[in-house]
């Protein structure tokens, strides 16, 4: 089968190769093999490649890649799903240590992992669901939130902000979120109750004087300490930098941990999410109900996963950036892009 893998560390134009003689997968029982439509770039994918993680954990080579939108090809007999039907899945492939990811046309998967997509949501639109919707299902589940309370969103116009905005008001949250002036109206068209233009004013401000139950940080850096101070005793940090290995941010990770742990500062959570089948047919059935957009700002064909993997680098992108696996794919669609990208081997 075609997968786009790499077998060294580097740019993305140079180490990420189309390839025709992947094996492919066995499945096991008790999983479910999926022909893949569309998958979606998440930065983890970048920064494996780029060698950001222990190269040492990296199973090389790999295959990227977390998200599945497909049709069943293959299941055990009086499994819940049957050859043919749609579905979507977060892939434990995306992990450092796994070498077989979702940037290729077959995956097999246990079925817990798996939801079906729901009717009128397209592959490219479930594809861009599964990673960043179950960060937030998991990030809410910890910080037990109840209605009304204040929940602050960094990156709120990104992959995980958009769904962690959308999937708090429907649980009826506060929503703060911080993102540009470019994407200001496009965070508030989402529900946000109150958009902070980070190139003008400091969130500190913005938040005024109620402390708030939980920070989702998808930025990092020197917010951190800031949104631990605005946090009550009793609200959640949540760190979307889960295993970025630099040693400021190791250290920064242990401090607000041990401070959670002696209960001398809020509970500080961070962690990888994990593939979750039932979590995601709540997101379904949250996007059933008309509460949930999924913005997909470009569709790419899997030959170009290294432009598209420059795109989300560029740390920019409005929503997500989607690769459109099976044979027949169709012209980009989306922002024009022209830079060339994964060479053939
Ligand atoms: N631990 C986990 O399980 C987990 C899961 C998912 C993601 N993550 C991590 O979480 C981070 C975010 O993921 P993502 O998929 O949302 O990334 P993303 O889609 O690449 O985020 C891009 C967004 O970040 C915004 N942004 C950039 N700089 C900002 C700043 N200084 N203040 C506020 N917003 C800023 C941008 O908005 P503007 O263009 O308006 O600046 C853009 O919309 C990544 O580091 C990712 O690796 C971790």
């Amino acid at each position: 089968m075609r997968a786009v893998r790499f077998d060294r560390f580097g740019e993305a134009g140079e180490v990420l190769r189309l390839v025709e003689d992947q094996p492919m997968p066995q499945r096991k029982p008790g999983e479910v093999l999926v022909k893949v439509a569309a998958t979606s770039v998440n930065p983890i994918d970048y920064k494996i490649r780029r060698g950001d993680f222990p190269r040492l954990f990296v199973a090389l080579p790999k295959v990227p890649g977390g998200d599945v939108a497909g049709v069943v090809a293959e299941a055990d007999p009086g499994s819940s799903f049957k050859p043919g039907d749609r579905v979507m899945a977060l892939a434990d492939g995306y992990r450092p240590w796994r070498a077989w990811g979702t940037y290729c046309e077959f995956v097999s998967l246990p079925e817990a992992h798996l939801a079906r997509i729901p009717e009128g949501m397209s592959d490219e639109e479930a594809a861009a669901l599964p990673l960043v919707s179950l960060t937030v299902m998991q990030a809410l589940e910890v910080s037990n939130l109840s209605t009304g309370d204040r929940l602050l969103v960094h990156g709120a116009s990104g992959g995980v902000g958009v769904m962690a905005v959308q999937l708090a008001k429907a649980r009826g949250l506060y929503v703060l979120g911080t993102c540009s002036f470019s994407n200001a109206d496009y965070v508030k068209e989402l529900g946000c109750d109150r958009v902070i233009d980070y190139t003008k004013e400091r969130f500190e401000d913005a938040c005024g004087d109620a402390p708030l139950d939980c920070v989702i940080d998808g930025v990092g850096g020197d917010y951190e300490p800031r949104s631990l101070r605005l946090l009550k005793r009793s609200g959640t940090y949540v760190s979307l930098r889960a295993g970025d290995t630099n040693a400021a941010i190791l250290v920064a990770t242990l401090k607000g941990k041990l401070l959670g742990l002696l209960r001398l500062g809020p509970h500080y959570y961070s962690s990888g999410v994990s593939p979750n089948g039932r979590q995601l047919a709540e997101v379904a059935e949250v996007w059933k109900e008309g509460k949930l957009k999924i913005n997909v700002q470009t569709v790419l064909p899997l030959v170009r996963a290294a432009e598209a993997q420059e795109l989300v680098a560029a740390r920019h992108v409005r929503g997500k950036v989607v690769l459109r696996v099976s044979k027949a794919e169709p012209e980009e669609t989306g922002k024009e892009s022209t830079s060339p990208a994964g060479k053939p081997e």
